[in-house]
Protein backbone atom coordinates (compact mmCIF):
# COMPACT_ATOMS: atom_id res chain seq x y z
CA UNK A 1 0.00 0.00 0.00
CA UNK A 2 0.92 3.71 -0.97
CA UNK A 3 2.43 5.27 2.23
CA UNK A 4 0.54 8.62 2.30
CA UNK A 5 1.57 11.67 4.91
CA UNK A 6 -1.32 13.15 5.83
CA UNK A 7 -0.52 16.28 7.38
CA UNK A 8 -0.82 17.93 10.52
CA UNK A 9 -0.31 13.78 11.30
CA UNK A 10 -2.90 12.81 14.07
CA UNK A 11 -1.94 10.59 16.73
CA UNK A 12 -4.03 8.31 18.63
CA UNK A 13 -2.56 8.99 22.24
CA UNK A 14 -2.55 5.86 24.11
CA UNK A 15 -4.97 4.83 21.55
CA UNK A 16 -8.28 6.33 22.06
CA UNK A 17 -8.59 6.48 26.01
CA UNK A 18 -10.97 9.57 26.03
CA UNK A 19 -13.71 6.48 24.89
CA UNK A 20 -12.01 3.46 26.10
CA UNK A 21 -9.33 2.03 28.35
CA UNK A 22 -5.60 3.25 27.45
CA UNK A 23 -3.22 0.67 25.63
CA UNK A 24 -5.40 -1.98 24.61
CA UNK A 25 -6.22 -3.46 21.28
CA UNK A 26 -9.46 -2.23 21.13
CA UNK A 27 -8.69 1.33 21.87
CA UNK A 28 -5.83 1.36 19.51
CA UNK A 29 -8.52 -0.08 17.20
CA UNK A 30 -11.38 2.72 17.74
CA UNK A 31 -8.08 5.28 17.77
CA UNK A 32 -7.36 4.60 13.58
CA UNK A 33 -10.97 4.16 12.57
CA UNK A 34 -12.10 7.50 14.35
CA UNK A 35 -9.43 9.28 12.04
CA UNK A 36 -5.70 8.28 13.55
CA UNK A 37 -2.95 8.28 11.33
CA UNK A 38 -0.46 6.44 13.93
CA UNK A 39 -1.40 4.88 16.78
CA UNK A 40 0.93 5.56 19.66
CA UNK A 41 1.67 2.93 22.36
CA UNK A 42 4.31 3.51 25.48
CA UNK A 43 6.80 0.39 26.32
CA UNK A 44 7.64 -1.36 29.23
CA UNK A 45 9.50 -4.38 29.91
CA UNK A 46 8.27 -7.34 31.37
CA UNK A 47 10.27 -9.79 33.74
CA UNK A 48 11.09 -11.79 30.54
CA UNK A 49 12.50 -9.06 28.59
CA UNK A 50 8.78 -8.79 26.40
CA UNK A 51 7.69 -5.23 25.86
CA UNK A 52 4.05 -4.41 26.67
CA UNK A 53 2.27 -1.37 25.82
CA UNK A 54 1.35 0.73 29.68
CA UNK A 55 2.43 4.21 30.38
CA UNK A 56 4.21 3.43 33.47
CA UNK A 57 5.82 0.05 34.91
CA UNK A 58 3.63 0.59 37.82
CA UNK A 59 0.37 -1.70 37.22
CA UNK A 60 -2.20 -0.33 39.85
CA UNK A 61 -3.77 2.63 38.44
CA UNK A 62 -4.41 0.85 35.01
CA UNK A 63 -5.28 -2.74 35.77
CA UNK A 64 -6.84 -4.91 37.69
CA UNK A 65 -4.67 -6.12 39.55
CA UNK A 66 -5.60 -5.50 43.09
CA UNK A 67 -7.96 -8.03 42.51
CA UNK A 68 -5.51 -10.74 41.87
CA UNK A 69 -4.95 -12.34 44.85
CA UNK A 70 -2.32 -14.52 43.77
CA UNK A 71 -0.23 -11.49 42.94
CA UNK A 72 -1.13 -9.62 46.38
CA UNK A 73 2.54 -10.37 47.45
CA UNK A 74 3.94 -9.28 44.51
CA UNK A 75 3.02 -5.66 45.64
CA UNK A 76 6.53 -4.27 47.08
CA UNK A 77 8.40 -0.77 47.19
CA UNK A 78 11.01 0.61 44.72
CA UNK A 79 13.24 3.65 44.96
CA UNK A 80 12.26 6.46 42.93
CA UNK A 81 8.54 5.06 43.25
CA UNK A 82 5.70 6.69 45.77
CA UNK A 83 3.81 4.22 47.76
CA UNK A 84 3.87 -0.07 47.42
CA UNK A 85 2.68 -1.13 44.42
CA UNK A 86 3.37 -3.91 41.54
CA UNK A 87 5.98 -3.75 38.64
CA UNK A 88 5.72 -5.04 35.44
CA UNK A 89 9.71 -5.66 35.60
CA UNK A 90 8.53 -7.66 38.04
CA UNK A 91 5.93 -10.05 35.93
CA UNK A 92 6.40 -12.82 33.15
CA UNK A 93 4.22 -11.97 29.96
CA UNK A 94 2.21 -14.86 30.63
CA UNK A 95 1.31 -13.39 34.50
CA UNK A 96 0.77 -9.84 32.33
CA UNK A 97 -1.82 -11.44 30.06
CA UNK A 98 -3.80 -12.52 33.14
CA UNK A 99 -4.59 -8.72 33.71
CA UNK A 100 -7.38 -6.60 32.40
CA UNK A 101 -6.83 -2.54 31.89
CA UNK A 102 -8.70 0.03 33.50
CA UNK A 103 -9.41 3.57 32.03
CA UNK A 104 -6.99 5.44 34.03
CA UNK A 105 -9.06 8.92 34.77
CA UNK A 106 -12.03 8.58 36.99
CA UNK A 107 -13.70 11.31 35.39
CA UNK A 108 -13.91 9.23 32.46
CA UNK A 109 -16.33 5.90 31.76
CA UNK A 110 -15.58 2.99 32.99
CA UNK A 111 -17.73 0.80 31.01
CA UNK A 112 -15.29 -1.23 29.50
CA UNK A 113 -12.97 -1.69 32.65
CA UNK A 114 -11.74 -5.49 32.84
CA UNK A 115 -12.30 -6.39 29.44
CA UNK A 116 -9.13 -6.13 27.59
CA UNK A 117 -6.15 -7.79 28.24
CA UNK A 118 -2.86 -5.86 27.75
CA UNK A 119 -1.34 -5.78 24.14
CA UNK A 120 2.70 -6.73 23.35
CA UNK A 121 4.32 -4.46 21.08
CA UNK A 122 4.22 -7.08 18.73
CA UNK A 123 0.55 -7.45 18.63
CA UNK A 124 -0.05 -3.42 18.50
CA UNK A 125 2.65 -3.70 15.07
CA UNK A 126 0.23 -6.21 14.12
CA UNK A 127 -2.75 -4.78 15.03
CA UNK A 128 -1.39 -1.17 13.12
CA UNK A 129 -0.82 -2.96 9.91
CA UNK A 130 -3.87 -5.10 9.58
CA UNK A 131 -6.03 -2.13 10.58
CA UNK A 132 -4.51 -0.04 7.84
CA UNK A 133 -5.33 -2.74 5.22
CA UNK A 134 -8.96 -3.11 6.30
CA UNK A 135 -9.49 1.20 6.53
CA UNK A 136 -7.37 1.29 3.43
CA UNK A 137 -4.99 3.65 4.41
CA UNK A 138 -1.61 3.61 6.17
CA UNK A 139 -1.64 3.34 10.08
CA UNK A 140 1.73 3.87 11.61
CA UNK A 141 2.86 3.22 14.67
CA UNK A 142 4.94 5.63 17.35
CA UNK A 143 6.24 3.88 19.98
CA UNK A 144 8.00 5.87 22.93
CA UNK A 145 10.43 4.24 25.26
CA UNK A 146 9.46 4.66 28.61
CA UNK A 147 12.05 5.02 31.26
CA UNK A 148 15.08 3.83 29.14
CA UNK A 149 17.77 4.58 31.63
CA UNK A 150 15.51 3.09 34.83
CA UNK A 151 15.18 -0.16 32.48
CA UNK A 152 19.15 -0.40 31.28
CA UNK A 153 19.98 -0.78 35.21
CA UNK A 154 17.77 -3.76 35.18
CA UNK A 155 19.84 -4.71 31.96
CA UNK A 156 17.07 -4.92 29.35
CA UNK A 157 18.33 -3.28 25.87
CA UNK A 158 15.31 -1.00 24.53
CA UNK A 159 16.89 -0.39 21.51
CA UNK A 160 17.60 -4.12 20.73
CA UNK A 161 14.01 -5.29 21.70
CA UNK A 162 12.28 -2.56 19.86
CA UNK A 163 14.07 -3.19 16.98
CA UNK A 164 13.82 -6.43 16.43
CA UNK A 165 10.40 -6.69 16.77
CA UNK A 166 9.89 -4.12 14.06
CA UNK A 167 12.64 -5.66 11.93
CA UNK A 168 10.15 -8.76 11.74
CA UNK A 169 7.18 -6.54 10.65
CA UNK A 170 9.27 -5.67 8.24
CA UNK A 171 9.35 -1.58 9.54
CA UNK A 172 12.48 -1.28 10.19
CA UNK A 173 12.86 0.57 7.01
CA UNK A 174 13.59 4.71 6.71
CA UNK A 175 10.50 5.22 4.84
CA UNK A 176 8.20 2.87 7.18
CA UNK A 177 5.44 4.77 9.12
CA UNK A 178 7.19 4.56 12.50
CA UNK A 179 8.20 7.25 14.45
CA UNK A 180 9.94 6.05 17.63
CA UNK A 181 9.82 8.77 20.90
CA UNK A 182 11.91 9.75 24.10
CA UNK A 183 12.39 11.88 26.29
CA UNK A 184 15.87 10.66 27.21
CA UNK A 185 18.57 11.60 24.93
CA UNK A 186 20.90 8.59 25.31
CA UNK A 187 18.15 6.31 24.03
CA UNK A 188 17.95 8.38 21.50
CA UNK A 189 21.48 8.80 20.32
CA UNK A 190 22.11 5.11 20.70
CA UNK A 191 18.90 4.45 18.41
CA UNK A 192 20.57 7.13 15.58
CA UNK A 193 23.14 4.61 15.40
CA UNK A 194 21.03 1.72 14.91
CA UNK A 195 17.86 2.70 12.58
CA UNK A 196 17.31 5.34 10.13
CA UNK A 197 13.46 5.45 11.27
CA UNK A 198 12.58 8.78 12.54
CA UNK A 199 13.64 9.85 15.92
CA UNK A 200 11.72 12.04 18.25
CA UNK A 201 12.83 14.30 21.16
CA UNK A 202 10.12 14.65 23.96
CA UNK A 203 10.13 18.28 25.68
CA UNK A 204 7.86 18.63 28.77
CA UNK A 205 9.78 21.69 30.04
CA UNK A 206 12.00 24.05 27.88
CA UNK A 207 15.52 22.96 27.08
CA UNK A 208 18.59 23.86 26.93
CA UNK A 209 19.77 22.76 23.44
CA UNK A 210 19.22 24.49 20.47
CA UNK A 211 17.01 23.16 17.37
CA UNK A 212 20.39 22.49 15.52
CA UNK A 213 21.59 20.45 18.46
CA UNK A 214 18.63 18.54 19.13
CA UNK A 215 19.44 17.39 14.89
CA UNK A 216 22.45 16.20 15.59
CA UNK A 217 20.03 12.97 17.30
CA UNK A 218 16.52 13.27 16.39
CA UNK A 219 14.33 14.34 13.34
CA UNK A 220 11.49 16.34 15.34
CA UNK A 221 10.38 17.19 18.59
CA UNK A 222 7.13 16.46 20.99
CA UNK A 223 6.66 19.10 23.25
CA UNK A 224 4.03 19.96 25.31
CA UNK A 225 1.57 22.00 23.92
CA UNK A 226 2.03 25.28 26.17
CA UNK A 227 5.89 25.20 25.26
CA UNK A 228 5.05 26.44 21.91
CA UNK A 229 3.22 29.73 23.03
CA UNK A 230 3.92 32.97 25.15
CA UNK A 231 1.82 33.85 27.80
CA UNK A 232 -0.42 35.61 25.91
CA UNK A 233 -1.12 32.90 23.59
CA UNK A 234 1.21 34.06 20.67
CA UNK A 235 3.53 31.80 19.15
CA UNK A 236 7.21 32.56 20.72
CA UNK A 237 8.93 30.98 17.63
CA UNK A 238 9.87 27.54 18.65
CA UNK A 239 7.72 26.27 16.09
CA UNK A 240 9.67 27.89 13.38
CA UNK A 241 13.16 27.15 14.77
CA UNK A 242 12.22 23.99 14.72
CA UNK A 243 11.41 23.95 11.39
CA UNK A 244 14.44 25.83 10.40
CA UNK A 245 16.73 23.38 12.12
CA UNK A 246 14.48 20.50 9.86
CA UNK A 247 12.68 19.39 12.53
CA UNK A 248 9.30 18.48 12.47
CA UNK A 249 6.70 19.74 15.83
CA UNK A 250 4.47 16.90 16.92
CA UNK A 251 2.70 18.36 20.45
CA UNK A 252 0.96 16.82 23.13
CA UNK A 253 -1.61 15.92 25.03
CA UNK A 254 -5.18 17.51 23.05
CA UNK A 255 -7.93 16.33 25.47
CA UNK A 256 -11.26 17.29 24.55
CA UNK A 257 -12.11 16.46 28.13
CA UNK A 258 -9.50 19.15 29.64
CA UNK A 259 -9.43 22.25 27.42
CA UNK A 260 -6.97 24.92 28.12
CA UNK A 261 -9.08 28.06 29.72
CA UNK A 262 -7.95 29.78 26.28
CA UNK A 263 -10.49 27.71 24.19
CA UNK A 264 -14.45 26.92 24.66
CA UNK A 265 -14.30 23.71 22.06
CA UNK A 266 -12.08 20.86 21.27
CA UNK A 267 -11.81 22.21 17.43
CA UNK A 268 -10.93 25.78 18.51
CA UNK A 269 -7.69 24.70 20.02
CA UNK A 270 -6.41 22.36 17.24
CA UNK A 271 -7.65 25.32 14.89
CA UNK A 272 -5.48 27.31 16.93
CA UNK A 273 -2.68 24.92 16.97
CA UNK A 274 -2.87 23.89 13.32
CA UNK A 275 -2.67 27.37 12.09
CA UNK A 276 0.62 27.76 14.42
CA UNK A 277 1.85 25.35 12.14
CA UNK A 278 2.92 21.83 14.06
CA UNK A 279 3.62 19.22 12.06
CA UNK A 280 1.17 16.55 14.17
CA UNK A 281 -0.63 16.03 17.20
CA UNK A 282 -1.08 13.79 19.94
CA UNK A 283 -4.40 13.45 21.33
CA UNK A 284 -7.00 10.92 23.46
CA UNK A 285 -9.85 12.02 21.13
CA UNK A 286 -9.27 11.40 17.60
CA UNK A 287 -12.14 12.14 16.39
CA UNK A 288 -11.94 15.92 17.50
CA UNK A 289 -8.62 16.31 15.40
CA UNK A 290 -9.64 13.89 12.17
CA UNK A 291 -12.72 16.78 12.09
CA UNK A 292 -11.18 20.14 12.80
CA UNK A 293 -8.10 18.48 10.01
CA UNK A 294 -10.64 17.89 7.60
CA UNK A 295 -12.58 21.41 8.10
CA UNK A 296 -9.59 23.19 7.82
CA UNK A 297 -8.72 21.54 4.55
CA UNK A 298 -12.28 22.37 3.36
CA UNK A 299 -12.29 25.76 3.74
CA UNK A 300 -8.89 25.84 2.01
CA UNK A 301 -10.75 24.68 -1.14
O1 LIG B 1 4.60 10.72 24.06
C1 LIG B 1 3.97 11.94 23.90
C2 LIG B 1 3.16 12.10 25.09
O2 LIG B 1 2.45 10.91 25.19
C3 LIG B 1 4.05 12.26 26.29
O3 LIG B 1 3.31 12.16 27.35
O4 LIG B 1 3.18 11.04 29.46
O5 LIG B 1 1.37 10.72 27.80
O6 LIG B 1 3.56 9.63 27.48
P1 LIG B 1 2.83 10.80 28.03
CA1 LIG C 1 3.64 8.73 25.28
Amino acid sequence: MAHTTPSPLIIAHRGAPGYLPEHTLTGYRLGATLGADYIEPDLVFTKDGRLVARHDHYLSTTTDIADHPEFATRKTEKPGHDGADWFTEDFTLAEIKTLRARQAMEFRSHAADSMFEIPTFDEVIALAQSEGKKLGRTIGIYPETKSPDYFASLGYDYATVVLGALERAGWNEKDAPVFIQSFEIPILKDLRTKTQLPLIYLLESKSDLTMPDIAAFADGIGPYKKLLVNTDGQSNGLIEDAHAAGLKVHPWTFRADQLPDAFQTAHAEFEFFFKLGVDGVFTDFPDTAYAARLAGAAIQL
